[in-house]
């Protein structure tokens, strides 16, 4: 599998993940619901929604969600990330989540962005994180 091009039944898997996730997103103060969807290294799609909170900082968004998933399950390799938000606004992630990802992923993973119905809008995480600071520099130091 090409690290810019998830194999199309790859896709689906995390778009379906993805979809479900955002159907089980805990968002009563935004009402924004958000899923996410991660391919590891051994193939393995783990999902995550946003959870919000009543003291509002302390909410998780879905991407943060599906990297723990992630790590719970053994991996430490992020070979594909899908968002799913609703309507025609992108939801990208968030810088925080940016950098969370940047953690367990190469800069030329793909970071797909879809809605309910259709794939909007493809990026790498180098394009949405460029010049960016991960653990490798911690080796170097
Ligand atoms: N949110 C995500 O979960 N992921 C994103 O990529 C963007 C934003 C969540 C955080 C919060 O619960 C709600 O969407 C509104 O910001």
């Amino acid at each position: 599998m090409s690290q810019t091009d998830p194999l199309t039944a790859d896709l689906e898997r995390l778009l379906t993940a993805a979809r479900a996730a955002r159907e089980r997103a805990y968002a009563p103060y935004s009402r924004f619901l958000v899923g996410a969807a991660v391919l590891d290294d051994q193939g393995r799609v783990h999902a995550g929604c946003n959870v919000e909170n009543a003291a509002y900082p302390q909410g998780v968004c879905a991407e943060a969600g599906a990297l723990s998933a992630m790590v719970l399950a053994g991996s430490t390799h992020v070979r594909a990330l899908v968002v799913v938000g609703a309507g025609p606004a992108w939801v990208t992630p968030c810088g925080g989540c940016r950098q969370k990802l940047r953690e367990f992923a190469a800069p030329d993973t793909p970071v797909i962005v879809a809605n309910e119905v259709e794939v909007q809008a493809r990026f790498t995480l180098a394009q949405l994180l460029p010049q960016s600071f991960g653990p490798e520099h911690l080796e170097r130091a």
